[in-house]
């Protein structure tokens, strides 16, 4: 299965910092061969960042939108605004938008569809507190926001989706899951996926690791069973680190 490695840059970098970075990935295209790599700027910086990257095999991605196509919705994006730039990939139900906006999950629900039916590939965010995890929840909690924000989704819509597992605990702290917690995780993800949907959608599903990703352990997420990429923050806000962090997960898959 390809690897797809996402940069979330969240609230960082304008317009003129989102043509530098792509420029400087693009000197080597070559790193990104047999991947799919994607940016996802703020809103701002998406037509810089889809003109930098015309040409390039690297996708861009949009962290939100709204699951409206249009009308009075102060301060929101549309799936048919993002995908005028080019757009392919849309970052849903963030644990930062479920903790810090009250985002909840039949809000993500409609999200996912409005991106589906508008031909955006949904990156749908799923993970557990620590509390959650000490006091042994977290497929519990999987449970709850995966059954949440895949209502009414068919089948074949449900093998369309990648799925980033980003317990919370492990984001923006230095504290990565271990290989063997992600693993349980994705793999009951998949589980779930294929108990609901079948096997076709399961093997066609892509489940990312997210949460303290960097160029020196990458390579331990993506070599496991249930694990097809990365979802990174920090790591990906330099061209360097990020490119680093491309190239040793290549290494690790492809060799
Ligand atoms: P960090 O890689 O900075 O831990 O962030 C993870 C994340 O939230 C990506 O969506």
């Amino acid at each position: 299965m390809k690897l797809i490695i996402a940069a979330n840059w969240k609230m960082n970098k304008t317009a003129a910092e989102t043509a530098a970075f792509c420029r400087e990935m693009r000197r080597d295209e070559k790193l990104l061969e047999g991947l799919d790599v994607l940016i996802c700027p703020p809103f701002t910086a998406l037509p810089a960042a889809a003109e930098a990257l015309e040409g390039s095999s690297l996708k861009l991605g949009a962290q939100n939108m709204h699951w409206e196509s249009e009308g009075a919705f102060t301060g929101e994006i549309s799936a048919g605004m993002l995908v005028d730039f080019g757009v392919e990939y849309v970052i849903l139900g963030h644990s930062e938008r479920r903790h810090l906006m009250g985002e909840k999950d039949n809000q993500v629900n409609l999200k996912v569809k409005a991106a589906l039916k508008n031909k955006l590939k949904p990156i749908l965010c799923v993970g557990e507190t620590e509390e959650e995890r000490i006091n042994g929840a977290t497929d519990i909690v999987l449970e709850k926001q995966l059954g949440g924000a895949l209502t009414g989704l068919a089948a074949e819509q449900a093998g369309e989706l990648v799925i980033a597992y980003e317990p919370v605990w492990a984001i923006g702290t230095g504290k990565a899951a271990t290989a063997d917690d992600a693993e349980k995780a994705c793999a009951y993800i998949i589980k779930y996926i294929r108990e609901k949907y079948g096997s076709d959608p399961a093997l066609q599903l892509r489940v990312q690791y997210g949460g303290s990703v960097k160029a020196e352990n990458i390579g331990s997420f993506v070599v496991l069973p249930s694990i097809s990429g990365a979802l990174v923050g920090g790591a990906s806000l330099e061209a360097g680190s990020f490119s680093a962090l491309v190239q040793a997960a290549r290494k690790a898959v492809l060799h």
